[in-house]
């Protein structure tokens, strides 16, 4: 435990972006990393809207796959992991035939889009039946911002199941003006663990408390898989972390990490980084500009809290530890440097907006009485999920002023469907003008003040830990907004 530059990530943590000065870290990669012989990159098949339409077909089913160098029995959507990227643009049209070939039920959320949650749409309630299917339409508004984003299930109890098993795909929204780059990539970052024979791994009473973290972290389904360039090259990158419970502290040594925005948000310009903090479900929007040599994307250590003690007889860590995603090997002949990326539209800056109502939505996690005892509770303001309360009704186009507080010894990363949050302030400290983002990390024992402009939508929805096992466990709660 390094007390300081845990802080030191905490404060800038909700940013996603942290300072050089963080240190401690530097000691554990050495300089002269051998590159790895990994597999090729690749990249999971795309799926592209014409003429502002797009329709496809998806199956869930189990199914044998190559996960990393293993051959395992997981799940897949159409067969593969990850699913097929969705490839959209703002105004479109997406109908998704959901076909549900597994032994349980399931359904569809498109994470971070900012389409309706009724009836067909972006419905989290909805539940489909092994061995039925569910048709799915969703309308992108004109201004949609333009971002990646993804989708996987969403029937509560078996989220963090069926994600960890290999249930997710990318979905990317076209930009408007296109960011110059000599080639756009897409990292979706995995975690899962594999028994002896390929099936993936009982998960212990103990690690759906914590949140599971797997032991194969898998790019785009490959285990450090080797990229290529030319030196000069800028190319974009963009990350999704799909990983139930792991936090991806991404760090890129040996090439210039620019920011262009987190989730559905963007800075006005790219921002140089060396750190970018992603909580599960986070996604980043990258620019690599490459030098000659080799690379390395990898995950820096990240303390995200333990039990406290609740767990009876000590309190195991939850440490996301120290891993290798994938080596970027640059050699060849160097090509000319491209122009800086010209200023991003700025949506609405909500620090300036007039606040209809102010929340506080405490995240707990307590000694269950339920579940045979022995089992910690999880809640947001003293309560477990339940699908046919509703917790919070706001007013359509109001904005909101939540308070987001964290009383348990682990961090939660908060999610909100539909309507992306404004981060204002940490543990009293306001931060930098931010873009929006669909997940905001409160850390353990913090309190995190968010804005929210409930603009567009009315129906019911969800917000929840994004820690998928929290989230299976109780902790999630109804939004309507009328
Ligand atoms: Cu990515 Cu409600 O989830
Ligand atoms: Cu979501
Ligand atoms: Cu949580």
């Amino acid at each position: 435990m390094q007390p300081i530059s845990r802080r030191g990530i905490l404060l800038l943590g909700g940013l996603g972006v942290t300072a050089t000065a963080v240190g401690g870290a530097g000691l554990l990669w050495g300089s002269s990393v051998r590159t790895p012989p990994g597999p090729r990159f690749a990249e999971p098949t795309e799926l592209a809207s014409k003429a502002g339409r797009l329709r496809v077909r998806l199956t869930a089913a189990g199914g044998r796959v190559r996960l990393g160098d293993r051959d395992a029995s997981a799940l897949t959507f159409n067969g593969g992991i990850p699913g097929p990227t969705l490839r959209l643009k703002a105004g479109d049209r997406l109908s998704v035939r959901l076909r549900n070939e597994l032994q349980d039920p399931t359904n569809l959320h498109v994470h971070g889009l900012h389409v309706s949650p009724e009836g067909s749409g972006d419905n989290p309630f909805v539940m489909v039946e092994p061995g039925d299917a569910f048709d799915y339409e969703y309308e992108l508004p004109a201004d949609h911002p333009p971002g990646v984003y993804w989708y996987h299930p969403h029937h509560h109890g078996t989220v963090a199941d069926q994600v960890a098993g290999g249930l997710f795909g990318a979905i990317i929204v076209e930009d408007p003006e296109p960011i110059e780059a000599a080639r756009e990539r897409l990292l979706l970052i995995s975690d899962v663990s594999l028994d002896g024979s390929g099936q993936i791994a009982d998960v212990s009473p103990m690690a759906r408390m914590l949140g599971r973290e797997g032991d194969l972290v898998l790019v785009n389904g490959r285990l450090t898989p080797r990229l290529a360039a030319r030196p000069g090259e800028r190319e974009r990158w963009r990350v999704v972390n799909a990983c139930v419970s792991r936090y991806l502290r991404l760090r890129l040594d040996g090439a210039r990490l620019q920011l262009i925005g987190i989730d559905s948000g963007r800075f006005s310009s790219p921002r140089d980084v060396d750190e970018v903090l992603l909580a599960p479900g986070n996604r980043a929007d990258l620019l690599v500009t490459t030098t000659a040599g080799t690379a390395s994307l990898r995950a820096a250590p990240y303390d995200r809290g333990d039990a406290g003690g609740m767990m009876g007889g000590g309190s195991p860590g939850t440490l996301s530890g120290a891993v290798l995603l994938a080596t970027l090997a640059v050699e060849g002949e160097a090509v000319p440097a491209l122009p800086e990326v010209s200023a991003q539209p700025a949506p609405r800056d909500l620090r300036s907006a007039p606040v209809t109502a102010r929340r506080e939505l405490t995240f707990a996690m307590g000694m269950g009485a339920g579940m045979g005892g022995g089992m910690m509770s999880f809640t947001i303001n003293g309560r477990e999920f339940d699908a046919g309360r509703v917790d919070t009704t706001a007013a359509e186009g109001s904005v909101e002023e939540w308070t987001l507080v964290n009383d348990s010894p682990m961090d939660h990363p908060v999610h909100l469907h539909v309507w992306p949050m404004q981060l204002i302030e940490v543990n009293g400290r306001e931060v930098e003008a931010v873009p929006r983002q669909d997940v905001v990390n409160v850390p353990a024992r913090s309190r995190v003040r968010v804005r929210i402009a409930f603009d567009r939508f009315t129906g019911r929805s969800v917000y929840h830990c994004h820690i998928l096992d929290h989230e299976d466990n109780g902790m999630m709660g109804v939004i309507e907004v009328r």
